[in-house]
């Protein structure tokens, strides 16, 4: 079993399987993080659950400990381990209990919480991996990064599992290793259909999740594709083409609700690359109405399938279906990719914890870090804020136009509520005047 040394602020040092708190047990804990840890015995122990419902909190202790009994008995070489990890853990009553406890908390709750977690563990030396959109603001995102920046030895990754969809990371070696040269356009919807029962209604809340489904898939769709074309290029101009409620009155967990965030949007990311000068156009739909762009029926944007359609100098890449990438060549051929089969984001999930651990063990700064989430938290202002204002907007402006936030109402909740307030102004029931745009 590979030992490593996690720093703590107390000084003190630990040997031995790293400690990871879940903090937010709700339905993507349970149903997709924890059982990503019984095969991550060696690396890590799941020991600490923490809720605001603690309820929710014991369940998921619950089934991790049934987890890892099934998995005893399955791999009898982890039986030990399973046993150890077992009798260590425990369900706590506040955030504060579990940071004594861990050295990474898996950040799972609604975007409200997450950076504020950030924040009280860095303070206590703990790194942490956590669940996307990030944040609800990129000023609570850009507060988090620099209390991380400035907490020499711990680190903080964005989990978006898109990143870590076998998909993309094809994608992203087939565009380094050029297969259609320099990318000139991508278009792509990530989304569901109307009738899907995945939208919570935490979600379609601004002060909660601080957005719509543009802060829902779009934060999902831009994590993805920034990733596949690189990480080294910027984000430097955001145009809001169609951002809008297209459904006003729906159910969500089985309850009537009343729409009040976006639903539906259609946004242009302008990408460059810093050293060049050059830049590729994305033309982003997230949307929880099913999809509208794109040559295929396949448009409900799910894990693995949804429109994407990648051009560049010498071809283009057809990714939208779940089974195989097709490469055309302008100069004619063509190249069929298969696809793994993907049970969702199993995979994905396990392989974006396991990459946290990693760094976290390897004390190496994470590639997809606390700053990498807060620019994309960034962008997907930017395009509110293009929506609001009526003109493309670059991040550098939007962040300033962030910061004056802070100058009036302080770096706190008030300024949040206040910027929240600003940019989904135009999709609230009782905004005047035309939707979209
Ligand atoms: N990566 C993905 O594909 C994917 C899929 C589904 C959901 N998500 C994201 O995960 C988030 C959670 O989704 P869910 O379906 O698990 O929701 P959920 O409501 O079932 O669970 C969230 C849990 O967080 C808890 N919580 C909220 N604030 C907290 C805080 N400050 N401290 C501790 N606990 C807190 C709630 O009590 C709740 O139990 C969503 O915001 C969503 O964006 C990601």
């Amino acid at each position: 079993m590979p030992h490593q040394v996690s720093p703590r602020d107390d000084g003190r040092e630990r040997v031995g399987p790293l400690r990871v708190g879940g903090v937010g047990t709700g339905r993507i804990f349970q149903w997709a993080h924890l059982r990503a840890y019984p095969d991550l015995l060696d690396k890590a122990r799941l020991t600490a659950f923490f809720d605001l419902d603690t309820s929710r909190a014991a369940a998921a202790c619950e089934k991790y400990r049934e987890a890892l009994q099934i998995h005893a008995s399955a791999a009898p070489a982890h039986a030990e381990a399973a046993r150890e990890n077992i009798a260590e853990l425990r369900v706590c009553d506040s955030l504060d209990e579990l940071l004594d406890h861990v050295d990474i908390v898996d950040v799972c709750t609604t975007a409200r919480g997450r950076m504020p977690t950030v924040i009280a563990a860095a303070e206590r030396g703990v790194h942490s991996m956590v669940e996307k959109p990030m944040a609800r603001t990129w000023i609570e995102a850009d507060r988090a990064a620099r209390v991380v920046g400035e907490t020499p030895g711990v680190h903080c990754q964005l989990n978006d599992d898109n990143i870590f969809d076998p998909k993309y990371r094809i994608l992203h070696d087939l565009l380094a290793g050029g297969a259609i040269g320099a990318v000139h356009n991508v278009s792509l919807i990530r989304g569901s259909l109307l009738d899907a029962t995945s939208v919570l209604k935490s979600q379609a809340s601004a002060l909660e999740n601080g957005g719509g489904c543009l802060m829902d898939y779009g934060s999902h769709g831009l994590a993805g594709v920034w990733y596949m074309l690189g990480t080294h290029l910027r984000v430097a101009r955001v145009e809001a083409v169609r951002i809008g409620v297209r459904h006003r009155h729906r159910v969500l967990e089985g309850d009537p609700f009343v729409m009040e965030v976006d639903d539906d949007a259609h946004v242009r990311f302008l990408f460059e690359d810093p050293a060049t000068g050059a830049w590729t156009t994305v033309f982003l739909e997230s949307t929880w109405c099913g999809g509208e762009i794109g040559l295929h029926e396949s448009k409900s944007g799910g894990q693995g399938d949804g429109y994407l359609r990648i051009e560049g100098e010498d071809g283009v890449i057809d990714a939208t279906g779940a089974g195989e990438i097709r490469i055309l060549r302008w100069d004619g051929g063509e190249t069929r990719v298969p696809l793994r089969e993907y049970p969702g984001e199993t995979i994905s999930v396990r392989e974006e914890i396991e990459t946290c651990l990693d760094s976290v063990a390897q004390d190496t700064r994470p590639e997809f870090d606390i700053e990498f989430g807060a620019d994309i938290i960034a962008a997907i202002g930017s395009a509110y804020l293009s929506a609001v204002e009526r003109r493309a907007v670059t991040l550098d402006e939007f962040k300033e136009f962030s910061r004056e936030y802070v100058r009036d109402h302080g770096d706190g909740e008030e300024a949040e509520v206040a910027i929240l307030n600003h940019l989904l102004a135009p999709y609230r029931r009782s905004a005047a005047g035309p939707r979209s745009r």
